[in-house]
């Protein structure tokens, strides 16, 4: 992906997702292509595609021996997300004497705790000069426990072409919330921490994220920080049967 995105960089038809090609527009760059792309990488993500028809379409350019997991989309403007974030980080506080800060430029020690935590949780982890903003803008908030643990963590990434079909568009995900620490509103937190800074930072308009289905916690908390869903979209991947790429 680091190589290849010297003209990512330029593409308004696919965007650099750190892990996997996040491709934008199938039908303008072509199946055949999209095709070698998961024959290269083994997987490729499909984003915010029309619901309707697209499992068919998949399955008649892939056959059989591929899965296509969904991904429910839930993107909104900044206004709204604005509104509900700041709402969650007034009436929820991180444990005092916890620090909670954004990062656009994490160090070793914090790449590999950041990086640790997502594989702790099932989350795919992103790239180290992806998270370091060498790729793309990114922004992780982390809340530090006492005793230096990271505790949760949350990223936004500006990877859209500004002509792209989501040009002023951010991704937020890889979230995820350490086990000992989960259901007392730290996942809302990280997550509207993160949304609330790099829109200070980047001014984006909107901002898209990604939801398995049977992800109820994920879901609410999105929805908390005021990222609606649209049953219309959703993400498509495109695996080999039987193999987990991530949550
Ligand atoms: C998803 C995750 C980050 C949520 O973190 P959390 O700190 O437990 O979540 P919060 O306490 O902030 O709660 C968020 C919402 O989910 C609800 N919730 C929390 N745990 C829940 C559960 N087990 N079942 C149903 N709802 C739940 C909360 O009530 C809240 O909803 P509300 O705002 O409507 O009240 C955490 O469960 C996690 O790390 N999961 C594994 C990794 C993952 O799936 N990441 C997301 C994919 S990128």
């Amino acid at each position: 992906m680091i190589a290849r995105h010297e003209w990512l960089v330029h593409s308004t038809t696919i965007a650099n997702g750190g892990r996997v090609m996040n491709i934008l527009d199938p039908a303008a760059i072509g199946w055949d292509r999209v095709r070698e792309f998961v024959d290269s990488d083994g997987t490729v993500a499909l984003t915010a595609m029309k619901r309707a028809n697209t499992e068919a379409l998949l399955a008649d350019v892939f056959g059989s021996d591929f899965d296509f997991p969904q991904w429910n989309v839930h993107i909104s403007a900044a206004n709204r997300v604005l509104a509900h974030s700041e709402r969650i980080l007034a009436e929820y506080r991180v444990v005092d004497g916890w620090s909670l800060e954004c990062l656009q430029t994490p160090n070793d020690h914090e790449l590999s705790a950041i990086q640790a935590l997502n594989l702790a949780t099932g989350v795919a982890p992103l790239p180290g000069p992806y998270l370091r903003g060498d790729v793309v803008p990114s922004f992780t908030s982390c809340p530090w426990a006492h005793d230096g643990e990271l505790a949760a963590v949350s990223n936004v990434t500006a990877r859209y072409h500004e002509h792209s079909r989501f040009g002023g568009h951010v991704f937020n995900g890889s979230t995820s919330v350490a086990p000992a620490h989960r259901g007392s509103g730290l996942g809302k937190i990280v997550t509207a921490h993160v949304l609330v800074e790099s829109q200070r930072m980047l001014s984006w308009t909107h901002v898209l994220a990604q939801v398995a289905p049977d992800n109820v916690p994920s879901r609410r908390m999105v929805e908390s920080c005021g990222l609606a869903c649209d049953p219309s979209l959703a993400t498509f991947g495109v695996i080999r049967r039987g193999v987990q790429f991530t949550r």
